[in-house]
């Protein structure tokens, strides 16, 4: 629990590299992530190479409070998922969710960046990004879409969390509620 309430989004890194030991145990983690039916829908490129990094950045707006982390780390992970894979079985979709790639990405990244953190790294998702251009860049091939950029390093500064609703806003007991208040959950009557 307290690995997953200290964590916060780093933004910006130290000038030190990430050794590829680390990075290794890193993609392990996303190599065991939860995922239905294994569907490999999974592919993620690491990018070490300023010019490409630098690229990259320009797909990253500059009002993106993580446009400078994808330069300023020393490496830069780019979550990649293959659509119609997921949430799909013999090719026609199972849920009335379509797609579901992100579900499986967002698990998969989720499993990364404490593993990131483990050894002491920090990382941010970058979800707000020109998806296009970052396929153009990495020669992504169209079934394959480029979905979060996870730059890993040393944290430089670590942000103050920002506010969270309190679990009781969120946490509906017997039904659904729309009049949820702050304060001590109800609890299981
Ligand atoms: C799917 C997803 C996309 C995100 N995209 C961005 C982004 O483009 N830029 C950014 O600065 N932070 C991004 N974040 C990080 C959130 O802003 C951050 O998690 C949130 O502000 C809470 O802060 P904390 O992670 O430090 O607790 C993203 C997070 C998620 C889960």
């Amino acid at each position: 629990m307290r690995g997953i309430r200290e964590r916060r989004s780093i933004r910006s890194f130290q000038d030190r590299d990430v050794p590829d030991d680390l990075l290794s145990q890193v993609f392990e983690a996303v190599r065991w992530s939860p995922s239905r039916a294994n569907p490999r829908c999974r592919e993620i490129i690491a990018v070490r190479d300023p010019g490409l990094e630098k690229r990259l950045r320009e797909t990253v707006g500059p009002g993106n409070a993580a446009a400078k982390s994808v330069v300023s780390a020393p490496v830069v992970l780019v979550v990649c998922g293959k659509l119609g894979r997921a949430g799909h079985y013999h090719g026609r979709v199972t849920t009335r969710f379509g797609d579901r790639l992100l579900f499986d990405l967002g698990i998969a990244t989720q499993n990364l960046c404490p593993a990131a953190r483990d050894p002491g790294l920090g990382t941010v998702i970058v979800g707000l990004f020109d998806h296009e251009e970052a396929g153009r860049i990495f020669e992504i091939p169209p079934e394959h879409q480029p979905v979060a950029l996870v730059p890993p390093g040393c944290p430089s500064r670590v942000p103050p969390a920002p506010r969270r609703r309190e679990a009781a806003e969120f946490t509906h007991f017997k039904r659904f509620r729309n009049d949820l208040k702050p304060g001590k959950p109800p609890g299981l009557e």
